[in-house]
């Protein structure tokens, strides 16, 4: 692999006591292109501007997809990114989705660690921070014509973040707008996905909410997902969330919480389509106890308040229950205070 490094760092411009996620970008960056049916040798250099022209295929038909994933500080002073491998393989099955060429998964994971390792100083120690990585594939073919790209580039950016709420998460649940149907796109990470949420969630936000819960696109009945997570109900003492299907992104926090919970018996745990009219039945009887947002950048974000036509509900999600207990076990997996049974941090 190919590395250039920067000649003057820009790390003391940050004030890693202030982070404003996602807007600082750590020195490097990693490049691959495909052409000809191969992918290039990948190459680490600074991280800097990329050069286009207006007729590239990306701007014109969407053909981008990418993942969010995050490497920690550790207790022995060691990096470590969670679940690599994870992501590599959901870039693929974005990639196939959205007709484009899959990314060996040793050209990810050698990449990420190569690129994370020169930056290792990015890495935020604080409690509740992170290197955020940001890797992206988009077609770079230059021509207006309606076909899939034939070029390629594949990008990693790492950014140093704090929490991504801060503050009250007050969902609001949608009714007429529709973020994902069956045969779709939803189950990718495409950048579509996100680009079509914005309107939704900026009327919720003139309404007083932070982001929306997205509902089924046939009866806006079942629960699915939220902005930029997936969602949990605690019921009953019951850990209640949206099974995965091509609506739905299948979260890799949320696949690390399940195991979790199952595995350590934390809580009865079901798998299964939720009535909205359900969580709004359970709120009223007082037998919501829980909810929240589980995500990479999100974590697990408690949702204060679930607003359904017109009226809000309050949800407590205390500090001794079941969400702080998994988020507990889970920060205490990746900062190292805890066993990694699964493998699931790769540390250097
Ligand atoms: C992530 O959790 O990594 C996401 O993709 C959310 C992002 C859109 C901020």
């Amino acid at each position: 692999m190919k590395i250039t490094k920067t000649k003057q760092s820009r790390i003391n411009d940050v004030d890693f006591s202030n982070l404003v996620f996602g807007t600082q970008f750590s020195d490097h960056m990693l490049i691959a292109e495909y052409s000809n049916g191969s992918w290039s040798e990948p190459e680490i250099k600074p991280y800097g501007p990329l050069s286009f022209t207006p007729a590239m295929h990306t701007l014109h038909y969407g053909q981008a997809i990418f993942e969010g994933q995050k490497a920690y500080y550790m207790e022995d002073g060691k990096i470590g990114i969670f679940r690599p491998e994870a992501n590599a393989k959901r870039l693929n099955h974005s990639a196939r989705r959205m007709f484009m060429p899959e990314l060996p998964e040793d050209l990810f994971m050698e990449g990420i660690q190569a690129l994370v390792d020169l930056d290792r100083q990015w890495v935020p120690k604080a409690e509740n921070h992170s290197l955020y990585l940001r890797p992206f594939m988009f077609g770079s073919s230059e021509f207006v014509a309606a076909r899939p790209s034939e070029k390629y580039i594949f990008c990693i950016i790492c950014s140093p973040v704090g929490p991504y709420y801060s503050g009250d998460v007050k969902v609001k649940v949608e009714e007429t707008f529709t973020r994902s149907a069956s045969g779709g796109v939803g189950s990718t990470k495409c950048a579509g996905n996100y680009g079509g949420a914005f309107f939704a969630t900026d009327q919720a936000r003139k309404e007083g909410y932070t982001q929306v819960i997205w509902t089924d696109h046939a009866n806006h009945e079942l629960v699915e997902e939220s902005g930029t997570m997936n969602v949990a109900f605690i019921i009953d003492d019951t850990f209640i969330t949206p099974p995965l299907s091509d609506r739905i992104l299948a979260g890799i926090t949320r696949d690390s919480i399940l195991t979790l919970l199952r595995d350590r018996g934390i809580v009865k745990v079901e798998e299964r389509p939720v009535k909205v009219e359900e969580v709004v039945n359970a709120a009223k009887e007082g037998r919501l106890q829980e909810a929240f947002g589980m995500g990479t950048a999100a974590v697990i974000s408690p949702i204060t308040s679930i607003g359904f036509r017109g009226t809000d509900y309050a949800i407590a999600t205390p500090q001794d229950g079941y969400a702080m207990r998994i988020k507990k076990e889970l920060t205490d997996l990746r900062s190292g205070a805890a066993e990694d049974p699964y493998g699931w941090m790769l540390k250097f």
